[in-house]
C-alpha cells in the first residue's frame, strides 16, 4: 500500500479526499494543527472507510518540529498539501500570518521532501488567480490577474514556488484550481464546518434553511448576467476529492508530460445565485427567506471552469449535479444540529 501525506486533512475538502484515498487503495497519513478543524473527522472518515487513518498532529509553521515528523516518514510516495488559512476577509486583516500559514508551511514541506526523495506533491490553488477574466469558460491558459486579497496571492505566489522548484530538484507538482466545492460526503458522516457565521453561500443557504440565521443576503442582482446576481462553477467536494486521486495517480505512475502542472477543477458549469437558492428549494422542498442587498466588495461577475484539460488529459470529469452537492450539504446541516 502507498503511504500518502495529506497536510490539512481533517478539513474540509482534506477529509473527503481522505476517504476517497482509502477507497482507491491508498494508506494516508493525516496532519493537522486543527486550526479549522475537529477530530471527530478522524471517526467520520472511518465509519465511512471502515479504516481510521494515521493522524498527527503538527503544526508545519513550525519546520523543526516539519522536520521531525519526516524524518519518522520517509516512506511516504506522495503529498497532497491541504494546509493553509482560507478567509479572502480575514487575510486582508492578517496578510502577515496568511503568508506565514500559506507560504511558509509549503516551503518546510518542499523542503522536506526533496530532503527525503518524496518527488510527487498535490497542491491546493484557486480559481482566484484568475481574478475576472476575460473571456468565459476559464482555461488554464488564460492568464493570471493581479490578487484581490493576501490569500490570493499567497495561491499565486505558492504555484510559482512549485514551477521554480520542479525546475531544479527531482519533484513533480500538480496544482488544482479549484472552483468552488459544495456538498458533503453522501452519508453526511463528513462535511464543511464553518467556525462562526460563514462567508460562502452554500453554508449560509443551510444555516438558514437550519433556522441558525435569519435570511440570506444575495449580493447583487445588479450584475451584467441573465438574472442579475454573480455566476460561479459549484462542484461537488466528492467529485473534487476524486481529481485529486487521479491527479496524484497521474504522478505516481510517471503519466505527466511536465515536472509541473495544473488543470481546472469545476464542472464546467455556472450557476448564478438565484439559481442556487431555486436548486436547494426544489431539492430540499424547504423555502428559503432571501432578500437582494448591495454588492459584496471584492465579488467579481462569473466564474466557470473550461475544464477540458482535466477531462482529457487526467481522464477525469465532475459526475455529480448541483442538486445532489445541494442535497448532501443539507443533510450534513441536520446531522450536525441534531448531533
Ligand atoms: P479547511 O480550513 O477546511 O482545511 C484546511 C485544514 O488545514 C484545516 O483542517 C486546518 O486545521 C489545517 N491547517 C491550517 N493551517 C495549518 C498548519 N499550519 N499546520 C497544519 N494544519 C493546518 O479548508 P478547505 O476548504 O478544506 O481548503 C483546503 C485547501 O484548499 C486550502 O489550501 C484552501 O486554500 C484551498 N481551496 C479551498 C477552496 C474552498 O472554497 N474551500 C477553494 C479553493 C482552494
Ligand atoms: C459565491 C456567490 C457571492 C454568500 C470564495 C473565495 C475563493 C474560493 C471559493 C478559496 C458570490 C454570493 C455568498 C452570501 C451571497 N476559495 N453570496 N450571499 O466568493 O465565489 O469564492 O470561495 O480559494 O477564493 O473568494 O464563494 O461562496 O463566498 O460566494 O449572495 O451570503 O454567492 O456574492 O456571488 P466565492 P462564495
Amino acid at each position: 500500500m502507498k503511504k500518502i501525506l495529506v497536510t490539512g486533512g481533517l478539513g474540509y475538502i482534506g477529509s473527503h479526499t481522505v476517504v476517497a484515498l482509502q477507497k482507491a487503495g491508498y494508506e494516508t497519513i493525516i496532519v493537522d494543527n486543527l486550526s479549522n478543524s475537529s477530530l471527530n473527522v478522524l471517526g467520520g472518515i472511518a465509519r465511512i472507510t471502515n479504516v481510521s487513518p494515521t493522524f498527527e498532529r503538527l503544526d508545519l509553521r513550525y519546520k523543526a518540529e516539519v522536520v521531525d515528523f519526516f524524518k519518522r516518514h520517509s516512506d511516504i510516495e506522495g503529498v497532497i498539501h491541504f494546509a493553509a488559512s482560507k478567509a479572502v476577509g480575514e487575510s486582508v486583516e492578517k496578510p502577515l500570518y496568511y503568508y506565514e500559514n500559506n507560504i511558509h508551511t509549503l516551503v518546510y514541506v518542499l523542503q522536506e521532501c526533496v530532503a527525503h526523495g518524496i518527488e510527487n506533491i498535490i497542491f491546493s490553488s484557486s480559481c482566484t488567480v484568475y481574478g475576472q477574466p476575460e473571456t468565459l469558460p476559464i482555461t488554464e491558459t488564460a492568464p493570471t490577474q493581479a490578487a484581490a486579497s493576501p490569500y490570493g496571492n499567497t495561491k499565486q505566489i505558492s504555484e510559482e514556488i512549485l514551477i521554480d522548484t520542479c525546475a531544479v530538484e527531482n519533484m513533480n507538482a500538480i496544482s488544482l484550481r479549484y472552483f468552488n466545492p459544495i456538498g458533503a460526503h453522501k452519508s453526511a458522516e463528513i462535511g464543511e464546518l464553518p467556525i462562526g457565521v460563514p462567508q460562502n453561500l452554500v453554508p449560509y443557504i443551510t444555516q438558514t434553511a437550519a433556522g441558525i440565521r435569519e435570511k440570506l443576503s444575495v449580493f447583487g442582482d445588479d450584475y451584467d448576467t441573465p438574472d442579475g446576481s454573480c455566476i460561479r462553477d459549484y462542484i461537488h467536494v466528492m467529485d473534487l476529492a476524486e481529481a485529486h486521486v487521479v491527479a496524484l495517480e497521474r504522478l505516481l505512475d510517471n503519466k505527466n508530460e511536465e515536472k509541473y502542472e495544473m488543470f481546472n477543477v469545476g464542472t464546467g458549469r455556472g450557476s448564478s445565485v438565484f439559481e442556487v437558492i431555486e436548486a436547494f428549494e426544489k431539492g430540499t422542498g424547504e423555502n428559503l427567506d432571501y432578500s437582494v442587498v448591495d454588492r459584496r466588495p471584492g465579488d467579481v461577475t462569473a466564474v466557470y471552469a473550461d475544464t477540458s484539460k482535466a477531462n482529457k488529459v487526467l481522464g477525469w470529469k465532475a459526475r455529480r449535479t448541483m442538486e445532489e452537492a445541494l442535497a448532501s450539504a443539507w443533510k450534513w446541516e441536520q446531522k450536525v444540529r441534531n448531533s
